[in-house]
């Protein structure tokens, strides 16, 4: 009877590392009824004992017993590496590659023409200036009578109009806000017993005409409006705060061009032109300045007496200097952009491909995400 025992050992140990070896959960399984399970062959031993002589019983049966715990121990262990094995098989197949390389997401990028206000707002405001914003229907009163141009004046023929009623329109340009801001900043000193305070401010805005629209013409366009008024401010400060910001833009070494103009809401009026940023006035054929050797950025001027009265502010007692540019003439100047239409497209490819002009100075080559 012992040797019947060692020898099911045998065979049953032989079968069950077969089984691990193949990895065979089902065979695996299979032995377990086989040897252990409750019609097994274990259980047949036992079923045995007792027809067994009285004396050999107790041997027998706990031979049998400690062959159970074997067996019990080696499926045991059997059956723990297989799972192992098959887990980390598993584990490898489904591995992720940490190392490839991730898909790029499609970037936005500014608007070259928002880029542009930021910029100037910014080189204005490194000077003091506070950058207020206006409203874009305006009354007839703020866009043109207290900006000293009474209706039916031929100065009105310098801006395109589109009414909304017979007093409201949209605003031509940001000038309005030049009385908006004075007539604020006054009433409130007066309300308080105090003089007028000195102003500078900058009005970035939206702006409407009634125009016939090509290369250089849109019905609406961004302006960006100065006004400074103090005591003792001067021509010279004028040109000393607009030559810094034409530098700060276009580079240290632009030189900067005063000639006289009209706008009606300041004596003298002028008109600031910069020399060539792309050819420096030695390309006679320049894309830029058209071989001219300037441009004329911007209108300029000291603020007419008639609008500091409107504004609430003494003008015997205060003066000041006002300035009024085109966001897109700025922006096209410095991408060498031809055609102000382009724009409003919303082509995102367009904007990808718009580099600074050549001769652009290197501050402005700022990386453009692709
Ligand atoms: N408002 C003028 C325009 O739209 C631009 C301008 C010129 C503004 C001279 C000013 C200035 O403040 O002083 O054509």
């Amino acid at each position: 009877m012992v040797e019947d025992i060692t020898a099911l050992e045998t065979t049953a140990l032989g079968s069950l590392t077969a089984a691990e070896h193949r990895s065979d959960r089902q065979a695996l399984e299979q032995w377990r009824l086989t040897y252990l399970g409750s019609q097994g062959q274990i259980r047949q031993l036992m079923r045995c004992i007792g027809q067994l002589p009285l004396e050999e019983r107790r041997t027998f049966g706990s031979a049998v017993q400690s062959l159970a715990q074997r067996l019990e121990v080696a499926y045991k262990a059997s059956e723990q590496r297989v799972s192992d094995r098959l887990l980390n098989r598993e584990l490898e197949a489904e591995r992720i590659d940490v190392t490839l390389p991730g898909r790029p997401h499609a970037q936005g990028l500014i608007h070259p023409l928002r880029q542009t206000l930021s910029d100037v707002v910014r080189a204005f405001a490194n000077l003091g200036f506070q950058a207020v914003e206006g409203p874009e229907v305006e009354w007839d009163t703020y866009n043109f009578e207290l900006l000293n141009i009474p209706a039916n004046h031929p100065a009105r023929d310098m801006w395109d109009t589109l009414w909304i009623t017979d007093r409201m329109l949209l605003r031509t340009h940001t000038s309005p806000m030049q009385v908006r801001t004075m007539r604020m900043a006054s009433a409130t000193a007066r309300r308080q017993g105090n003089e007028p305070p000195a102003l500078r401010i900058v009005v970035p805005g939206r702006t409407y005409r009634y125009e016939q629209v090509d290369a250089t013409h849109e019905s609406q366009f961004m302006q960006l409006e100065g006004l400074l008024v103090d005591h003792q401010s001067s021509f010279s400060d004028l040109k000393g705060v607009l030559t810094d910001v034409a530098r700060q833009l276009f580079g240290q070494a632009r030189k900067t061009r005063f000639r006289c103009d009209y706008f009606p809401f300041v004596e003298p009026g002028a008109e600031l032109a910069m020399d060539c940023f792309a050819c420096e006035g030695r390309d006679p054929h320049c894309r830029v300045c058209h071989g001219s050797g300037w441009i004329e950025i911007l209108g300029c001027g000291m603020v007419h007496p008639k609008v500091l009265e409107n504004g609430g502010y003494d003008p015997q007692r205060y003066r000041g200097f006002a300035f009024g540019l085109g966001i897109e003439r700025i922006t096209m100047l410095r991408h060498g952009i031809d055609d102000i239409r382009l724009f409003y497209l919303n082509d995102v490819q367009l904007w990808r491909q718009v580099r600074y002009a050549p001769g652009a100075p290197r501050s402005w080559n700022r990386e453009v995400p692709e």
